[in-house]
């Protein structure tokens, strides 16, 4: 275990991205600099280039911005989004799998159950692989993407007062954004049921604890909310708290707080929301799709 924590922050992440641990402060702001330029205007660096998105778990928003990311950029990408049609039914291991598919692919965009395995598909790869989250551990480029969010919508990150509410304890994002915004001058603060608590690695002198979003709602430039990943709970779990957001919260929210949201909701922010211009996760789903042609120009070797 331990030469896989050190392999974690020695391997660059322009060769594989496993954790938030890998990036610098000047990194992030050349990414974001050049998801700013994407944004934009619309060039094909990634002509004749392909990635493999490999996903063991189920998934929306990153399989399909990683794909259109990559066909906008002017490449192409194999889909095994259901792995369940795939060798792996048949027991294939995930490092065969991963050795198929550099044969294939440039890069691979790995979701996976077990906490290990961007670190066990790293060892075996010689192409980029790109954590699209790996169990419990962390969501890298959707940390990337929120504090891209965060910059767009507030115009900065220091200063703010960010609030993370709901499964902090088995919420991979939640995990990742946190280390990231420690590069700067950023409050946090944590509203969770004891049970979802953030894990005290996550935590810092300074940070508070909540258990109800009242206490802190007043006082939150950004609301990072995340659903109970029932998935990852293991046995029954039986957790007396409310996640909803509702219209009585946002009336004493700033008028510039940011409501954030990685999705899939499920039920912690009413659709009658949606309509807040403070609601800005739709918003946060287009952002993603220019920071992951960003990391994509950069570990692929674009223009
Ligand atoms: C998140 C994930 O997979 O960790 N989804 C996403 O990538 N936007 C959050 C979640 O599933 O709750």
């Amino acid at each position: 275990m331990d030469t896989i924590i050190a392999s974690r922050t020695q391997v660059p992440w322009r060769r594989a991205v496993i954790s938030v641990d890998q990036f610098s402060k000047p990194d992030i702001s050349d990414i974001f600099a050049t998801a700013d330029r994407l944004a934009v205007g619309r060039t094909t660096p990634l002509g004749g280039k392909t990635i493999a998105n490999l996903f063991y778990e189920p998934s929306t928003r990153t399989s399909s911005s990683f794909y259109a990311a990559m066909t906008k950029l002017g490449g192409n990408v194999i889909p095994i989004n259901e792995v369940n049609y795939s060798s792996v039914s048949k027991g294939e291991t995930l490092e065969d799998t991963i050795r198929t598919l550099e044969c294939y692919a440039d890069a691979i965009v790995l979701r996976h159950y077990d906490d290990d395995a961007t670190e066990r598909a790293v060892r075996v790869s010689s192409v980029p692989i790109i954590n699209a989250g790996n169990g419990a551990g962390e969501h890298p480029t959707q940390a990337l993407l929120d504090l891209y969010t965060i910059q767009r919508e507030h115009g900065c990150i220091d200063g703010l007062t960010v609030t993370m509410m709901g499964d902090l304890k088995y919420g991979r994002t939640v995990h990742s954004l946190s280390k990231l915004l420690r590069m700067y001058d950023v409050t946090l603060r944590f509203v969770a049921p004891d049970e979802l608590r953030m894990p005290r690695e996550y935590c810092r002198d300074g940070d508070s604890e909540h258990g109800d979003l009242d206490e802190v709602i007043a006082d939150t430039d950004v609301l990072y909310v995340t659903r109970v990943q029932k998935e990852r709970i293991p046995g029954a779990i039986d957790i007396d708290f409310n996640y909803a957001v509702t219209p009585e919260h946002m009336a004493r929210a700033r008028d510039d707080m940011a409501l954030m949201h990685p999705m899939p909701r499920v039920g912690e922010i009413p659709a009658s929301l949606d309509s807040d211009p403070r609601s800005a996760y739709f918003r946060q789903m287009r952002y993603g799709l220019y920071v992951r042609m960003s990391l994509l120009v950069a570990m692929l070797g674009g223009a």
